[in-house]
């Protein structure tokens, strides 16, 4: 497929999303080609509504297959509704989350198993892969402190897991680091937001020099 897929992957508080919304406005003024960001799971209805039963804390019933089935159920979707078209377009895609998460949280963090969690998003995604994945890396403590500290009153069901399932979700993406290390690059997400920004801007265009001016 045309276009360029790039995700931005991590733990809960790496700070995806404060990184996203700052890096859009830089890469904007660079890019060659129109981008667009986006998020699981993708601001379209038929996503968000699957969303909400994934996260609704009335469903402790809800077994961790079931979860996982969901989740790319969602992402199916986002990728039909969102996703496919832009990149068919040839524009440029910025996704907060992709199929990563879901490897490193149901995957390993579940622990359903990476492998079966990647087969059945196989069937979500038809091969869609990220053109460049960006880890931002945070230690699990650093992660779950900075998300005490500024969403007090969120506490989903996500939130309430304990400091060893964020260390196997941690543990689990650098390892997927490690097997595809032209794909999934680290960047270290302790330093100073503007750093991480400034760092992600950088291996962005480095990587893809053609794409940006
Ligand atoms: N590099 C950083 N240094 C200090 N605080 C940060 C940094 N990056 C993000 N934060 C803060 O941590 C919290 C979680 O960040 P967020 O972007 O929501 O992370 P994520 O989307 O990865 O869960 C936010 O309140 C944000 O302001
Ligand atoms: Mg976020």
């Amino acid at each position: 497929m045309a276009g360029l897929f790039i995700t931005f992957e991590g733990p809960d508080g790496a700070g995806k999303t404060s990184v996203l919304a700052q890096l859009l406005p830089l890469l904007k003024q660079q890019a060659q080609k129109q981008i667009i960001e986006t998020r699981e799971p993708g601001g379209n209805p038929i996503s968000e509504a699957i969303r909400r039963i994934i996260l609704d804390p009335k469903n402790t019933a809800m077994d961790k297959r079931t979860e996982a089935l969901l989740y790319a159920a969602a992402r199916r979707q986002h990728i039909v509704e969102k996703i496919r078209p832009v990149l068919a377009a040839d524009k440029i895609v910025l996704c907060d989350r992709f199929v990563d998460s879901s490897l490193a949280y149901q995957g390993s963090g579940r622990q359903i198993g990476i492998s079966a969690v990647a087969k059945m998003n196989e069937f979500a995604t038809e091969q869609l892969t990220p053109d460049l994945t960006l880890y931002l890396d945070v230690p699990s403590k650093l992660g779950l402190t900075r998300i005490a500290a500024h969403r007090q009153e969120q506490n989903d069901r996500l939130d309430q897991e304990a400091l060893s399932f964020h260390q196997k979700v941690r543990q689990a993406y650098l390892d997927l680091a490690k097997s595809h290390p032209d794909r999934i690059k680290i960047i270290d997400a302790t330093q100073a937001l503007t750093t991480v920004i400034a760092d992600c801007q950088q291996m962005i265009i480095r990587t893809y020099p053609a794409w940006f001016k």
